[in-house]
């Protein structure tokens, strides 16, 4: 039953899962929440992101992914299976299932993945490298000769590659992506004006005030902390002035990457990316100024995908339907024991 088919993006930001027909059907933060006295895990996504600095002392708030590596497998066995099973209940159709793992993944790490799938009750797993998936998602017909180069940033990491006829030719990952601007921007805080402020102010600050080329936009934003001088609350205004320095140099860091990959990347394929220029992808390619920036210092047209979050999850649901077109960057992941229509499904999580 092809509608069964599901295509993961496992990012260290949310975990989405779409379908090629309808598209993204789940959308979830990948974080969870344990109890640590008994070790359960008591709340996944939207419920346990909820209990952040509101839950008691014993339960424990897990990122299991970052910088775009998979730091806690528990975790990610359980966000993996009690998210499966929210979209694919039913016990009697196997879903074929796609997942676009992190770029820095290992052989092992992977394996791990594969076994959450498919006790999950997938029928066969395949795994999607994220440009890939990211190229297909913006509607890139990538089996084509001519090049097209994607700059996916994520939460934890950036991923840039060169794909051509259904692979990729040249990439490149660097663990410089969304978090590391807002770890950047609460330092910059910290510097100018000496208050400490949290996670979720400089993530507010990146997306409403935050701009990467100097253009006429100015934005303003009153931010409450931590003062340094005297550990009292704070609050202090921030203008988008203030960060364009920190921004940049991150900003620098990603054009510097990509700067890399075109020039190991051979002439014709070259030529290709500068008339089509370069796609982002992500979150994070969402921060306002970036594409122009880009734009500036690779001397290449640089443009946002038309929805840049659900990009990877729509094109790693699509891998499915052409994977033998694709030439790298997906692979039947299925382990040999499970290939068996007899395998059985398991329980469902309840
Ligand atoms: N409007 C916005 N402006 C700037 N950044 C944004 C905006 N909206 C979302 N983001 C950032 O996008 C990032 C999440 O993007 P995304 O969901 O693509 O990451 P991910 O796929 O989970 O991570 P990864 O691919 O690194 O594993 C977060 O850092 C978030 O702050
Ligand atoms: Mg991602």
């Amino acid at each position: 039953m092809k509608q069964q088919d599901i295509g993961i993006d496992l990012g260290t930001s949310s975990i989405i899962i779409a379908t090629q027909k309808q598209g993204v059907v789940l959308c979830q933060p990948s974080v969870g929440a344990v109890d640590t006295r008994s070790g359960t895990v008591i709340a996944v996504g939207e419920k346990a992101l909820r209990m952040v600095g509101r839950a008691p002392s014993y339960i424990e708030i897990v990122r299991p992914l970052r910088d775009g590596v998979i730091q806690d497998h528990r975790m990610t066995h359980e966000l993996i299976l009690r998210f499966v099973n929210e979209v694919c209940p039913s016990r009697l159709i196997r879903p074929r299932v796609a997942v676009c793992v992190p770029a820095a993944i290992t052989g092992v790490e992977s394996d791990a993945v594969v076994e959450s799938v498919m006790s999950a009750g997938a029928r066969s797993v395949y795994l999607v490298d994220e440009p890939v998936a990211a190229a297909l998602g913006a509607g890139i017909d990538i089996r084509a000769p001519g090049g097209c180069m994607v700059i996916d940033i994520g939460g934890g990491s950036t991923d840039i590659a060169v794909i051509s006829m259904g692979g990729r030719v040249r990439a490149a990952s660097l663990p410089v992506a969304g978090n590391a601007f807002d770890n950047c921007i609460a330092h910059a805080v910290q510097e100018k004006y000496g208050i400490a402020i949290g996670p979720v102010t400089a993530e507010t600050l990146k997306k409403q005030v935050a701009c990467c080329a100097r253009t006429e936009f100015e934005a303003v934003l009153e931010v409450k902390g931590h003062s340094w001088a005297n550990n009292l609350p704070a609050r202090q205004l921030v203008y988008t002035r203030d960060l364009y320095a920190p921004v940049q140099e991150l900003a620098a860091r990603i054009a510097a990457c990509a700067h890399g990959v075109l020039e190991s990347t051979p002439p014709e394929l070259a030529a290709d990316v500068g008339r089509s220029g370069i796609l982002l992808t992500g979150g994070g390619s969402l921060l306002r100024g970036l594409a122009a920036y880009l734009a500036g210092e690779l001397h290449v047209d640089v443009r946002l995908a038309a929805d840049p979050l659900n990009c990877v999850a729509r094109g790693t649901a699509a891998s499915l339907t052409m994977g033998r077109q694709l030439t790298a960057g997906f692979r039947d992941a299925t382990p040999k024991v499970w290939r068996s229509a007899l395998a059985p499904r398991p329980e469902p999580f309840s």
